[in-house]
Formats: C-alpha cells, sequence, structure tokens
C-alpha cells in the first residue's frame, strides 16, 4: 500500500518552520520539496475529487500540478471531467485535441499532452461529451489502455476527477493510488464530501482517502470540518480520512482565475500559493514510496472488466 499522506508527515509538514516566509520561504519549500521526493519507478496517481461542484478541485489541481513540477518533477494533470472540463482555461491553453478525441479514436494519448505553465503537462478533458459512464466498453478499455504508458513516463499523475458519485468519477478513486477529497467549510460540501468518503470507503480496491478543506477562514475552522468527517467516518465506515490539510480562502484565487494564470505563478507570495506548497510536502513523501501493485490503468482496465 502506498502512503501519500501519514501522520509522521503532516506533523513534519506543520512544523516546517521555512512554510510561509516570504520568497526566501517560496525557495526552500521548493528545495524541501525536491528533498521529499526520490525517483521511483511508475508515477504515483493522486484523484482529486468531490462530492460538491465548485469547492476548488481544478484550482487545486491546477497549482498542485506546478508546484510539484517547480520541484522538477515529471507532473502530468489528468482533466478527467468529461462533462465541465476547465483545466485548459484555469491555464489559458488553447488545447487543439484531448480527451474527447481518444475517445472517439482520432488521437492517441500520448497526442494530446500538452506543456503547461510551469512545466507540468496537461491532458484536457472535454465540455459538453457524455459521462465516461455511457462510452461503451470497448471505448473505455481503449481510452484505460492508451494511458498505461503515462505511468512510466512521469512521477505524478494528478487526476481532477469532476464532481459528484458518477461511474465516471469512481472509476478513477477505485484506481488510484491516493484519493484527495475537496471540500469547503459549508454545511453542504461537508454533507457531500461524507457522501463521497462513504461511497469510496465500499469499494475495497480503494486507497488512502484524505480531506482537503479549501476556502477554509483559518486552520482551526479546517480542524473542525477534518474532525467532524474524520469523527463520523472512523465511527460508521470503519475508515481512516487522513487530513490533508487545508487552502484559504483567498481573493487572489478568483483574481488568478479571470487572469488565467495559476496563482502559485502569479502570486506566489499570497496565503493560497503557501497552503498548495504545504499540501505539495504532505503528499510529497507518499510520492517517493513505490505503491504495491501493477500501475494504476492497470489496475483500472482490472476494475472495467472485473465480472
Ligand atoms: N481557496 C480559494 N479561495 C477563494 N476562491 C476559491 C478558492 N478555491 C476556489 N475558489 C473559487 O471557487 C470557484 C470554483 O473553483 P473550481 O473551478 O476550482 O472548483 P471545482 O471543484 O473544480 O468545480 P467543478 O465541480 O465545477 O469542477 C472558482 O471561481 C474559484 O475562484
Ligand atoms: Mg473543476
Amino acid at each position: 500500500m502506498s502512503a501519500i499522506i501519514n501522520p509522521r508527515t503532516l506533523s513534519l509538514a506543520a512544523s516546517s518552520s521555512s512554510l510561509g516566509s516570504g520568497s526566501s520561504g517560496v525557495v526552500d519549500q521548493a528545495a524541501h520539496l525536491r528533498s521529499l521526493m526520490k525517483a521511483r519507478a511508475r508515477a504515483t496517481v493522486i484523484a482529486i475529487t468531490s462530492g460538491k461542484g465548485g469547492v476548488g478541485k481544478s484550482n487545486i489541481a491546477v497549482n498542485l500540478a506546478v508546484t510539484f513540477a517547480a520541484a522538477g518533477k515529471e507532473v502530468v494533470l489528468l482533466d478527467a471531467d468529461l462533462g465541465l472540463a476547465n483545466a485548459d482555461v484555469l491555464c489559458n491553453m488553447d488545447l487543439p485535441f484531448n480527451l474527447s478525441h481518444v475517445i472517439a479514436r482520432k488521437k492517441e494519448v500520448r497526442d494530446v499532452l500538452y506543456k503547461a505553465p510551469g512545466g507540468f503537462r496537461l491532458i484536457g478533458g472535454a465540455s459538453g461529451l457524455a459521462r465516461m459512464a455511457d462510452l461503451s466498453e470497448f471505448d473505455r478499455q481503449r481510452l484505460v489502455n492508451s494511458l498505461v504508458e503515462l505511468e512510466k513516463n512521469a512521477d505524478i499523475i494528478l487526476i481532477d476527477t469532476g464532481a459528484g458519485i458518477s461511474p465516471n468519477v469512481l472509476s478513477f478513486t477505485r484506481a488510484a493510488d491516493d484519493v484527495l477529497v475537496v471540500t469547503t467549510p459549508e454545511p453542504t460540501a461537508i454533507t457531500d464530501a461524507y457522501a463521497m468518503v462513504k461511497v469510496i470507503s465500499k469499494d475495497k480496491q480503494a486507497r488512502r482517502v484524505s480531506l482537503l478543506v479549501n476556502q477554509a477562514h483559518n486552520a482551526t475552522e479546517a480542524a473542525q470540518v477534518y474532525e467532524r468527517i474524520a469523527t463520523v467516518a472512523k465511527k460508521f465506515l470503519n475508515l481512516n480520512v487522513l487530513d490533508a490539510g487545508h487552502v484559504v480562502s483567498d481573493s487572489e484565487v478568483p483574481l488568478a482565475v479571470r487572469k488565467r494564470t495559476p496563482f502559485v505563478i502569479g502570486s506566489p507570495r499570497c496565503h493560497a500559493s503557501h497552503c498548495v506548497a504545504q499540501l505539495a510536502m504532505r503528499l510529497a513523501e507518499g510520492v517517493s514510496v513505490q505503491p504495491d501493485s501493477g500501475g494504476f490503468f492497470n489496475r483500472m482496465s482490472r476494475w472495467f472488466f472485473k465480472g
């Protein structure tokens, strides 16, 4: 079992004095991140998901991708939202081809990888396409098979799954090494995050589940949200939900969206950027750990075809 986030990492990250300390802090963070990550045989796959929509998954995914890439890692961000994809918009990219062309058999996955700001590679999703669950089994298998090569040529694969409990989303959470469930402190988002955690917990193949509280006012509020979900998950699902920390509500985030520039690039010293750096460090130790079985897309492939 891989260990993207563990309590030891969390306490290390939380106690790091280099966090949030101006420009030298940013340099320190990149160096620290690099030192946490070692070479590995295949990519670690992190699915970023949520129950409720609009909680910040795509912003977290894009800015996390930039942060890992800045630490020298080969990062692929797969925008797996086949309904309302928008990672390309956040990066101000006009992608000629995306996953819909792969599904339509006009392109291979390697043909739809594009260099994004900050140096990561983006595979765009598609807007208005039928859900993956509606695709034929043949098409899904072809997509999954073609993605296997990604694992060999990347250190980290981040998947923005899109929101909600659907076969499409669950196919990715099911097969990832780690699932990062994003919520905000709003009661509706918390309720939906728990519903997502519950569905994931039923899955024997599910990997570690961690919770990220986005748009938090402060660490105390985020900790309360985490405790609430973690306590109920432990009591009723017997599931340990790990604490991935929080990203504060920061006016730089919507500004960056309007500028179509990831905030860790446009405003590297803003509070949200520091939070994403901390999140990356919390994830980083696990990135150097070899997952247990045959690769993400092979697992995913097995899941699609299991009786
Ligand atoms: N930390 C933050 N502080 C302030 N605003 C934020 C923050 N995170 C996200 N937002 C805002 O929330 C909105 C939704 O963000 P985003 O598109 O990343 O959510 P999402 O979960 O990917 O949505 P969807 O479920 O539709 O895919 C954006 O307008 C963004 O500016
Ligand atoms: Mg999104």
